[in-house]
């Protein structure tokens, strides 16, 4: 089992990334689980196939599991959905010094994680991601959120969990089209922020997507790490450092938003073909050379993930997916800072691209290929 401390004033947690930890549950939460009842908040896939080893260890650690299932889907993550777990929360008569379970992909971490912040003013979570999206990214850091008619997770909190668990055996059941969404926030890690870190993936991918346990075991101890360290320094976005962590984003937010935040692309698709156009970008502004971002292009292909926008047959222009941009949370005083390549392994926050020349530049790569 690896370790790594997210290293924060005063909500320091660990991460622990390994075999069998779900079924190790009360060992490793220890006096978190202060109470014999255990709240966890999951969904019916994840139920399917994970709730038994969790429900077997609570009881055998004289502990009474208490679950809500819920539909799997981005839909979970509502206002609606929100009140349906704080209710539930509610009637379980959880208080602040308790900790509410986690054991899901980004949605269900997002959703939970969002009810603990706001239950009560704030109570305790635990993070049991079973995406490797999640175990890579989201579980990590914090962030928690719904998501509204205006858009994808604009109502939310920082609020950070006590402890993740990134179980790897949860990865054995994980669709292959998710596994590969989930490792586009592997291979981001290495594309801002590590070059030896991208052409161990450019090496490893293939082996990380066929399930072996020693590889996969190092990509998400290596991105746990980028992302703790990168959180230790911007927990809540402020200085820039964080807001590396939204490489491809820009670009992907507004393929999602074309393709109504559904599953003709998923979120880490996005991120993949963002990363791709984000490159492309870099190299047209003269920042990279065409090389380097053929060869993120080519990473991202052998992986399966998509990297070009005319794949997608969407009917939008440029002018219309730089226009979604314009809702982008990230929108700062009438700017939108882009996440851009200086190199492979060294991304930098841009603020002076004009979306004009974004519109014009997607509507190259729409004619192009
Ligand atoms: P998800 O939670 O919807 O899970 C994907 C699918 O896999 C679902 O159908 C789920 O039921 C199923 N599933 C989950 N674990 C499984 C398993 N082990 N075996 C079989 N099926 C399993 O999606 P996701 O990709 O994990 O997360 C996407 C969400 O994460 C989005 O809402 C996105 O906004 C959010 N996100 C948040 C952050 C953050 O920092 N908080 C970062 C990135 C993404
Ligand atoms: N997923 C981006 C972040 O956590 O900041």
């Amino acid at each position: 089992m690896a370790v790594i401390p997210v290293e924060l004033a005063g909500r320091s947690y660990q991460v622990r990334v390994g075999s069998g930890l779900l079924a190790d549950l009360p060992a490793q939460a220890g006096k978190l689980l202060r109470k014999e009842r255990v709240p966890i908040v999951t969904d019916a896939n994840v139920a399917r196939h994970w709730r038994e080893p969790v429900e077997a260890a609570l009881l055998a650690a004289g502990k009474e599991p208490r679950w809500l299932v819920l539909d799997p889907g981005e839909g979970a993550k509502s206002w609606q959905g929100l009140a349906h777990v704080t209710d539930w929360l509610l009637a379980e008569e959880v208080e602040r010094g308790d900790h509410v379970i986690a054991l899901g992909g980004g949605v269900i971490g997002d959703l939970t994680g969002f009810a603990a912040a706001i239950l009560k003013r704030g109570c305790g979570f635990i993070q049991l991601p079973t995406t490797l999206l999640a175990q890579v990214d989201s579980s990590v850091g914090g962030k928690t959120a719904i998501n509204t008619g205006a858009g994808k997770n604009l109502i939310g909190a920082f609020h950070q969990p006590s402890l993740v668990l990134a179980d790897l055996d949860t990865l054995t059941t994980l669709p292959p089209r998710e596994m590969r969404a989930g490792y586009a926030e592997v291979i981001k890690y290495g594309i801002l922020g590590d070059a030896a870190f991208f052409e161990w993936c450019e090496r490893n991918g293939p082996a990380v997507l066929a399930g072996d346990r020693t590889v996969q075991e190092y990509a998400v101890t290596e991105s746990v790490k980028a992302k703790a360290r990168i959180v230790a320094e911007d927990e809540r976005e402020t200085t820039g450092a964080r807001a590396l962590l939204n490489l491809g984003h820009t670009f992907g937010h507004a393929l999602e938003a074309e393709t109504g935040f559904s599953d003709r692309l998923l979120h880490g698709e996005a991120v993949a073909l963002g990363m791709a156009l984000a490159a492309r970008y870099s190299a047209r502004r003269g920042y990279i050379s065409d090389e380097h971002a053929e060869r993120v292009t080519a990473a991202l292909d052998a992986a399966g993930l998509p990297s070009e926008i005319a794949a997608l047959g969407i009917e939008a222009d440029g002018r219309k997916l730089a226009g979604h941009m314009l809702h982008d949370k990230k929108m700062d005083a009438g700017t939108l800072p882009f996440v851009l390549l200086a190199a492979i392994g060294q991304a930098f926050l841009d603020k002076e691209v004009a979306l004009d020349d974004i519109a014009t530049f997607l509507d190259e790569e729409l004619r192009a290929h």
